[in-house]
């Protein structure tokens, strides 16, 4: 029997002297910052009944939690966040506690990641929880606080992004949608996928609701977002206008603020309209704190003042929770440790550019060549490569790198690229968490379901065999129709499968028809249509905005033209 005593699992990794070190720097920096402001700490246990963590509302997906059972055959959960531990704690062991409470917690939690994205399932997270206050100025005291500690432990190196879950409720209250619409449109509104998130709301009847459901995911920068934002919802429910206001009013309250090394508040405080992150457990405001290493968010928070009725209390409250093994990277970096490594890097090559492209090699690289050229960025590199993989633009401070389809998604999911050019298809097979910005308009082609010319794909009770490239977009395809088929996965030239007598059917996508049609195979259902995508990853939007907005709109031109 195979034993696993010489590995790690998955997600989960031993930190050696320097790590240990950089941690407890971080550490040790952020219980400053929050003892300094009176937050005093407490540590909830490292699991909890399962309950805890599924009362009235769900906040996480059951299956990115660890389960264990107990010796009475109760079900228990690995901690997968420390807000809701708390929130159980105040409302029993502190409950009638003068408040306002000012808790913090230094604790690992546990989540299941995805496999095989370099995810860590075992995170070290700091925060805060401000509890029994609902005022302006303990949202303000949070948020002052969040961006203290960014700035301990990153400098200026930061942004801290606000933005408004109430907003994108009461939208969603008002639009006479089904529940999967509802989940689709937060969906799109949280990627950015603007055409995606156009082309679902044409299907509804115009209104004020739509136009500013549009809109939402494109009110992101800085005074500007809140200024456009204004003029969009002038007229609406004076509810919404409020909501506006308090934003204003934060913003306003953050940018003022006189922080002992920090510069121009204004440059570093953002606003995002289209925000809409865990909607179910944050009330109003919300906001998140990227750094230009993590590729993802490294501050997470809001007020949530729904949560303590699930452990039946009333309680206003705000808090964050800041990723330490995100900061701890960075301050290695900063060390030594890695210099050597990157200094070969820069050594071996070109001075590094400031955007890195990560381009789909083959079909998409002709037109992505085309569209470059017609915006007058040159491609010759590109032309000329050869076999090299990192080609500068020279005249602009982009730098392409060719990569395949999935692993365009993992670059820039991981933020060392910050732009990907990939084809739907893709995207809709490997997901991820990034930003689905511009529908290129080129590389389209439709996914379809195909037989061998004349059969009878639907007849006869047994389960049909399909062959595919692309497993889940087929699972999810007959999972719709409620109809159960195996799925076998094959690399490529997936048409020899039926030829073979593998597969009754295969789901591909389909071009010219002209491989179908040479191997005796038809389409009998079209299932969607997919182009090339261009793809951002959310911190590289955040702190790089000038230069990703300049690019977007160079390349809008001509994909509207
Ligand atoms: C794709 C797809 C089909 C073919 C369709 O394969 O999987 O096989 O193109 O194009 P058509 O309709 O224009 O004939 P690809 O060329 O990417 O190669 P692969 O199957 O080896 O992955």
């Amino acid at each position: 029997m195979r034993k696993y005593d010489r590995i790690t699992p998955e997600g989960t990794r031993d930190l050696l002297f320097e790590e240990c070190a950089a941690q407890k720097g971080i550490l040790n920096q952020l219980r400053e910052t929050f003892e300094a402001r009176m937050y005093h700490e407490v540590i909830t246990p490292g699991f909890e009944f399962y309950d805890v963590f599924s009362s009235s509302s769900m906040y996480f997906p059951q299956e990115s939690m660890y389960k264990l059972i107990d010796h009475k055959g109760r079900l228990l959960a690995m901690r997968a966040d420390s807000t809701i531990p708390i929130a159980r704690l105040t409302a029993t062991k502190l409950k009638g506690h003068a408040l306002p409470l000012r808790l913090y917690y230094a604790q690992r939690i546990y989540r299941q990641q995805p496999e095989l994205r370099g995810r860590s399932s075992e995170t070290m997270q700091m925060g805060i929880e401000l509890i029994g206050l609902s005022t302006f100025e303990s949202d303000i005291e949070v948020l002052t606080t969040g961006i203290e500690a960014l700035a301990a432990c990153c400098g200026e190196d930061f942004r801290l992004e606000l933005g408004h879950i109430g907003i994108f409720k009461l939208l969603m209250e008002d639009l006479d949608a089904t529940s999967e619409q509802k989940e689709n449109i937060h969906s799109l509104i949280s990627s950015k996928n603007y055409a995606g998130l156009a082309d679902l709301l044409e299907a509804f009847p115009a209104s004020q609701t739509v136009e500013i459901l549009k809109e939402l995911p494109k009110l992101f920068g800085g005074k500007e977002a809140l200024e456009k934002a204004r003029i969009l919802f002038n007229g609406y429910d004076s509810k919404l206008i409020e909501m506006l206001s308090y934003l204003e009013r934060i913003y306003q309250g953050l940018i003022e603020l006189n922080i002992s090394g920090i510069e121009n508040l204004q440059d570093k405080v953002m606003i995002d309209f289209g925000l809409v992150h865990q909607a179910e457990y944050y009330s109003s405001l919300i906001f998140r704190g990227y750094i230009s290493s993590a590729g993802e968010h490294v501050l997470s928070g809001g007020r949530y003042d729904e949560l303590f009725k699930d452990f039946g209390e009333n309680l206003p409250a705000t808090g964050f929770g800041i990723n330490v093994d995100q900061l701890a990277a960075k301050r290695l970096k900063e060390m030594d440790y890695n210099a050597k490594a990157e200094k070969a890097v820069s050594d071996s090559g070109t001075p590094e550019k400031n955007i890195r492209i990560a381009l789909t090699k083959g079909r998409l690289e002709k037109n992505f060549m085309d569209l470059f050229d017609t915006i007058g960025y040159d491609c010759v590199n590109l032309k000329e490569k050869g076999r090299k993989l990192l080609l500068p633009i020279p005249n602009k401070d982009i730098d392409v790198v060719l990569a395949k389809a999935a692993d365009v998604i993992t670059y820039v999911e991981h933020g060392v690229c910050d732009v990907g050019i990939v084809g739907k298809d893709t995207i809709l097979e490997s997901g991820g968490t990034f930003y689905e910005v511009l529908d290129l308009g080129f590389g389209k082609c439709r996914f379809a379901l195909a037989v061998p010319k004349g059969s009878d794909f639907y007849s006869g009770y047994s389960t049909k065999r399909i062959a595919t490239k692309y497993p889940k977009v087929a699972s999810t395809y007959f999972e719709s129709k409620g109809m159960d088929v195996e799925v076998i996965k094959i690399e490529g030239s997936v048409e020899l499968a039926p030829l073979l007598s593998l597969a009754d059917g295969i789901v591909d996508i389909v071009e010219t028809g002209t491989t179908l049609r040479e191997n005796g195979l038809e389409v009998i259902e079209e299932i969607r249509g997919v182009s090339a995508r261009l793809i951002v990853n959310i911190a590289s939007m955040k702190m790089k905005k000038t230069e990703i907005d300049r690019l977007i709109a160079d390349i809008q031109q001509k994909v509207r033209g």
